[in-house]
């Protein structure tokens, strides 16, 4: 059953070689399997279209011939019937029985991991993301990177791939000077104990107003970050001190959404790396001075003809490019990276551009292999008035004070529900709740897109959230309690053919998992598993209300029950590739 595991793939070379064997050009042919309209079939290979009008040749007539092919293949004929519809689309119908050894064969998670972790298997990504400035609360912007972020190592790991959580956070640079000139002589120790994170912020936004104001102050700063790139022993000691309490405020906030990095490798770690990219870059003939700064250009791209990528400043200093150049070959080198993924928002958009297109040009001329570089890239939450939401005092609103509202939100929720359950077993609902509707909320919509920030909808136990998947899947477990052990035992051998449109549509869903995990992570959009899970629960409830499940013969049970604890299943381990918890009531 193993080469079943992904239906559409499987297809999709049978179809090659049925193409083949048809006597088609394949080098013209692509197959393009996908789900079929069911009143056709389960899936269809359409490739024949596309084909027949690039060689100006009937399609019926290809799609026919290729039919005859796939007729001679026994693995296909003994699982599936095959049709052509309209104008050449070939449809397969699988038989109930090719269901049930399906779910037969991918019964558990460790099934589902097994045949999936050979999709990425040798790979070795690093995904760089969360990355905040380091003295500063996280805002509710900054969740977005962490969460996406999240949900591409859990994929990529489940696929086999070996991933490196990287934090690259921004720990160097010009605010650190402000930074000092106010923490000298403005300390409030207390605030510092109890809220280092705001009060670090605090001291940074009032050394900036104060520089503003006076040219002395600016000074004073200017020499303090001097200082710090002298690595002069009081402003490193400062340094680390103000770097250990922002790691550490990051850290809880981290804790809270479940997300452990195995490393902090920030700009600074970078900054001792810089001079090799100089002389490589320029030593190749790839960068070259431009008004007093080292740049790259990429004229080849009209966007880029009149802005070069900027790689040393003209006072000499590195900047960000510096730092992401180092950072690619360190990962190529330290980490043997065959894929690099950095989540940051669409407004780096250039940046990452270009650190590509250097990068590509850098490699290729010193003989380094590069690694797939992906920037994965997200748009803005913003209130219904399409602008970056803020709190009602106008300020952006703190991440953690975010996450607590949704935690506080969804235990009012929850025990307006269940209003018998005791404290504890609430609170514990309402933290997975609370913060699953906000992940999810995230990882729904397109990353590209922005999209509009609403609690009435996230918290929704109706539609495309978190709360209605999670109910759904507290639902099915107590289908389970219901039941004595015997019952819940042995149900393959117990269990009867599919036969109602509804148990077949579940059965298909629950099939089209790995499909949906493929499309997810080839284009590394969460939101296209997110729809899978809302589609599959959906047919779910679907399925549950047209066919009862307890039922007095054995058989239907028993087939019923595995649909059961596979949608369970499948929801399960979507919602924590998702980096969502499930609950087992609620
Ligand atoms: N610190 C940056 C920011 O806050 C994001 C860093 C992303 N990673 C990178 N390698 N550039 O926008």
């Amino acid at each position: 059953m193993h080469e079943w595991f992904d239906v559409e793939k499987k297809l999709e070379s049978s179809a090659n070689v049925a193409a083949c064997a048809a006597g088609l050009d394949t080098t013209m042919f692509n197959a393009d399997v996908r789900p079929a309209d069911p009143r056709f079939g389960d899936f269809q290979v359409n490739g024949a279209l596309p084909y027949a009008k690039r060689l100006k040749t009937n399609p019926r007539e290809v799609a026919q011939k290729m039919v005859t092919a796939f007729e001679k293949d026994n693995s296909l004929t003994s699982v599936a019937d095959l049709s052509i519809a309209g104008p050449g689309f070939i449809n397969f119908k699988f038989k109930p029985q090719f269901y049930s050894n399906w779910l037969a064969a991918f019964a558990t998670e460790s099934d589902f991991k097994e045949s999936a972790s050979r999709f990425y298997s040798g790979d070795r990504v690093v995904v760089d993301y969360g990355s905040p400035n380091t003295a500063k609360q996280m805002h509710v912007g900054h969740i977005r990177s962490v969460v996406i972020g999240e949900a591409i190592c859990r994929l990529l790991e489940f696929c086999g791939a070996k991933v490196t959580r990287d934090n690259h956070i921004g720990d160097w640079g010009t605010p650190y000077g402000k930074l000092f000139f106010a923490y000298r002589r403005h300390l409030d120790e207390s605030a510092l104990t109890e809220d280092p994170l705001g009060e670090l912020e605090r001291l940074y936004k009032l050394g900036s107003e104060l520089a503003g104001e006076d040219e002395a102050v600016l000074d004073e700063c200017r020499e303090e970050l001097v200082k710090l790139q002298a690595k002069d022993p009081g402003a490193m000691a400062l340094w680390e001190k103000v770097n250990e309490l922002s790691i550490a405020g990051l850290n809880e906030v981290y804790e809270q959404l479940d997300v452990t990095f195995d490393c902090y490798l920030g700009e600074s770690f970078y900054r001792d790396k810089v001079q090799q990219v100089y002389d490589e870059l320029s030593d190749s003939g790839l960068a070259e001075e431009s008004k007093g700064a080292l740049v790259v250009f990429h004229t080849e791209h009209k966007r880029y003809a009149k802005q070069p990528f900027i790689i040393r400043k003209s006072d000499g200093a590195s900047n960000y490019a510096t730092t992401d150049l180092a950072t690619m070959l360190y990962r190529h080198e330290h980490f043997n990276a065959t894929r690099i993924v950095i989540v940051t928002d669409d407004r780096q958009k250039d940046h990452f551009e270009q650190l590509d297109l250097t990068t590509a040009k850098w490699f290729e001329r010193t003989g380094r292999e590069r690694p797939i570089f992906n920037h994965v890239m997200f748009g803005k939450i913003t209130g219904k008035d399409g602008k970056p939401i803020k709190s009602r005092s106008g300020d952006p609103i703190r991440l953690k004070d975010l996450i607590a509202e949704a935690i506080e939100r969804a235990y009012a929720l929850v025990k307006e529900k269940n209003p018998d359950l005791s404290d504890a077993e609430l609170k514990h609902i309402a933290q997975t709740v609370g913060v699953g509707a906000i992940k999810y909320a995230d990882l729904s919509p397109n990353r590209t897109s922005d999209y509009v920030f609403s609690w009435d909808k996230l918290l929704s136990f109706e539609g495309n959230t978190a709360p209605y998947l999670l109910y759904a899947t507290a639902r099915i477990q107590s289908i389970f309690r219901k039941l004595d052990g015997p019952q819940k035992d042995g149900l393959e051998k117990r269990a009867s053919t599919f036969e109602t449109d509804e148990e077949i549509a579940l059965a298909r869903k629950i099939v089209e998992f790995v499909g949906a995990l493929q499309t997810t992570i080839e284009t590394l959009r969460p939101h296209m598993l997110c729809l899978y899970l809302h589609e599959l629960a959906g047919t779910f409830s679907a399925f549950y209300s047209a066919n009862k499940v307890i039922v007095e013969e054995e058989g239907v049970q028993a087939r019923r029950l595995i649909l059961c604890s596979r949608t369970l299943l499948a929801l399960k381990i979507g919602l924590s590739l998702l980096g969502i918890k499930t609950l087992e009531r609620m």
